[in-house]
């Protein structure tokens, strides 16, 4: 994909992953808009990112991505890129007590946001020049981490999706491309949890050169391996990540 010249909205773009890419389509050459429901990420990431464009919303709410879109449209109608980044990383025991509302929230946020979020800006998205849908999944998709059930399952339903998606759109004008992080330094799941991974700006600068040289679905480093193993590889991997 061409790098300049979009309008982008990038959904939980204040922070760690969304961030990295929303500097780097700026520097390109591009608008970007970034969402998220922290009013004061957002500020910040307008400090850093002087030009950048901010919306509060909360993609858990279906009500919430209706609205985005209208406002979208109205304020950025050549809107031709959308990325469906924000999701949400919950470390749980599945035996444990635990309300159904509290979990149902990784479900609405990393699975049912970006499905809906895609469905919902085709109509806009087909009418413009090089129009694009980039979902961000995990290498968890690949192999689970059993530590995070639901959040590797979310991720293995996306990375199903965005196949999917690539293949109805196919007489379309839309690309569907996919980003598949490994494990990167952000905040992502509460602070510290990821400070072993790569890091994001390294990370970002390789899978937006690859998304500008034409590939379809982009892993770095471990995700990578993974997106492309065998079945025996992915065993090996679920069982060594998993301790057994
Ligand atoms: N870091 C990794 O190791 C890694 C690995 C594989 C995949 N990923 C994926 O990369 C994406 C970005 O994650 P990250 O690592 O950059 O973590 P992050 O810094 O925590 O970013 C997640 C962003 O999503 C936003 N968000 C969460 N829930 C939202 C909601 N309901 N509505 C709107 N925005 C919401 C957050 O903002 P608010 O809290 O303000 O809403 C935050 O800005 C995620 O999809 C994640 O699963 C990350």
């Amino acid at each position: 994909m061409n790098l300049a010249e979009n309008t982008v909205l990038i959904t939980g773009g204040a922070s760690g992953i969304g961030l990295a890419l929303a500097e780097r389509f700026q520097r390109a050459g591009s608008t970007v808009i970034v969402c998220g429901r922290r009013e004061d990420k957002l500020l910040e990431a307008q400090q850093h990112l002087p030009g950048l464009h901010t919306r509060v919303c909360d993609v858990a709410v279906a009500a919430e991505r209706v609205a985005l879109l209208e406002w979208v449209q109205q304020a950025f109608p050549r809107l031709n890129v959308l990325v469906n980044n924000a999701g949400v990383q919950r470390r749980i025991q599945l035996a444990d007590d635990e309300a159904w509302e509290v979990r149902r929230q990784e479900l609405l946020i990393n699975v049912e946001a970006p499905i809906h979020l895609a469905t919902l800006f085709i109509p806009h998205l087909r009418e413009q020049p090089n129009p694009a849908i980039i979902n961000v999944t995990s290498g968890l998709a690949f192999a689970p981490m059993a530590l995070a059930p639901i959040y590797s399952a979310t991720k293995a339903a996306l990375h199903s999706f965005t196949i999917s998606l690539r293949h109805q759109l196919a007489a379309t004008p839309i690309q569907v491309l996919e980003i598949v992080p490994p494990a990167v330094n952000t905040d992502l799941g509460g602070a510290g949890l990821h400070t072993w991974g790569v890091p994001v700006n390294d990370f970002a600068d390789s899978v937006m050169a690859r998304l500008a040289a034409g590939e379809q679905e982009v892993g770095y480093g471990t995700s990578e391996e993974i997106r492309r193993a065998s079945r025996e590889q992915i065993d090996a991997r679920v069982a060594a990540m998993n301790n057994r």
